[in-house]
């Protein structure tokens, strides 16, 4: 069964870079971006790992943790760790999972035969503290990912947990939001949104965002 948005985040135990991980203990009352590469000592995985490393500051400012993945064994996983770090200027500051009898890709469902039969495709999902699943993105092996991209759907989906809002086309944490369609109360709207709000449609209504 494929999973989906909304479900809950398979748990698993398996090798890592940083010993045997239970997943849903490791990940805690975090946030958790687990994302899977193909193969290790690859040009494009290599500058993936990097830029995770690279953006730990922002992961934590987020209460985020990264957990890398691919079908190859510790040993290589231990190597190529030290390539990464000296080709990407970084210190690898998270696990990588060393699923090399595919217990987790099968589970999660990263690999796609059609694609390669053997090596994960580039798969993401964003877990949340109570281990539910709230994004899935899948790319494929020839392109390297937008972790910035994956922040800020991070900051979306804080937000709109917090606040009665939506984010529109390309919004950044800082811009205006939207109020959503099902709050119709205007005494309600007036006290949640004390900014106010411009209503281009009764449907497309606009607001500071709330917690700025
Ligand atoms: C890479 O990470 O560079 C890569 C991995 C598998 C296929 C193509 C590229």
């Amino acid at each position: 069964m494929a999973i989906r948005i909304g479900d809950q985040a398979p748990n698993f135990t398996q090798e890592s870079t940083e010993g045997k991980i239970d997943f849903h203990k490791w990940a805690g009352d975090s946030w958790v971006v687990l994302f899977s590469h193909p193969k290790d000592f690859t040009p494009v995985c290599t500058t993936e790992l990097g830029e995770v490393a690279k953006l730990k500051q922002e992961f934590d400012k987020r209460n985020v943790k990264a957990i890398g993945l691919s079908v190859d064994p510790l040993n290589d996983h231990t190597k190529w760790t030290k390539d990464i770090e000296e080709t990407q200027s970084c210190k690898v500051n998270f696990p990588l999972i060393a699923d090399a009898d595919k217990k987790v890709s099968n589970l999660y469902d990263m690999i796609h035969p059609n694609a390669n039969d053997t090596f994960t495709v580039r798969s993401v999902f964003v877990i949340d503290p109570s281990k539910k699943v709230r994004l899935i993105l899948t790319y494929p092996a020839s392109t390297g990912r937008n972790f910035v991209e994956i922040l800020r759907v991070i900051d979306s989906l804080q937000l709109t947990d917090g606040y009665k809002v939506a984010t529109p086309v390309n919004w950044k944490d800082g811009q205006d939001v939207i109020i959503v369609p099902s709050l119709q109360d205007e005494g309600e709207i007036k006290r949640l949104f004390p900014k106010g709000y411009k209503a281009i449609k009764p449907y497309l209504r606009v607001t500071p965002q709330p917690n700025k």
